[in-house]
């Protein structure tokens, strides 16, 4: 009788038989020499990663600054082209809104963002990492936003969250609140940008 095999048990039979050739392979390139390299290779495409946001934030100033400057429109209308701008030039953020203060009341009113709509447009002082920020004055960067506590959700695609206080006259009166779906984004030149951003702002209100 004659036996016809089947193409595809042909493929796996010779996959198997080629796995010792894919494992030596993997074992050279494995050898300190090449790991290393190929560990300093990674580590100059973060650099040029990082030089590159660094740049990408140090172009955005000047178009933050002649947004704000224009007083054709209104305070309101200037600072919805920032968060328009920053989300759209900076791909890790995904939801950007200024927050301030609610009158007298222990509360931060959203004023305006760019992003999907969001729930949490009134937040209690010490509620969630806005709330929190309202009271420490301090900027609070969040890399996993599950790992946290007091944190309120907007979407469960949210990943990590940045908030940085804004002064006028040394008070904290509000707040720029970004949000990333992408873990663990932020550093110190995110922080140092938007304090810069909220110091912008400040000059307007
Ligand atoms: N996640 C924030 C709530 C505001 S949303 O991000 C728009 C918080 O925990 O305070």
């Amino acid at each position: 009788m004659k036996i016809i095999s089947h193409p595809k048990n042909t493929k796996f039979t010779l996959y198997i038989k080629q796995l010792p050739v894919y494992f030596s392979f993997y074992n050279f390139f494995l050898t300190k020499q090449y790991h290393s390299q190929y560990l300093s290779f990674l580590n100059i495409l973060n650099i040029f990663a990082g030089k590159f946001v660094g740049m990408q934030l140090e172009e955005l100033k000047s178009k933050v600054t002649n947004i704000l400057k224009n007083k054709d429109q209104s305070v309101t209308k200037r600072l919805h082209s920032v968060c328009q701008l920053l989300r759209d030039h900076v791909e890790y953020y995904d939801w950007v809104g200024f927050y301030f203060r609610n009158g007298n009341k222990e509360e931060l009113k959203l004023r305006t963002y760019a992003g999907e709509k969001t729930d949490h447009e009134i937040i209690p002082f010490g509620k969630g990492i806005c709330g929190q920020v309202a009271i420490s004055n301090e900027n609070f960067i969040v890399p996993d936003v599950q790992a946290q506590d007091n944190y309120i959700a907007c979407s469960f695609t949210v990943k990590s969250e940045i908030v940085i206080p804004l002064f006028k006259n040394g008070k904290n009166i509000g707040q720029i609140d970004i949000d990333s779906e992408t873990s663990d984004p932020f550093t110190e030149k995110d922080e140092r940008f938007l304090e810069f951003i909220n110091q912008e702002v400040a000059k307007i209100l």
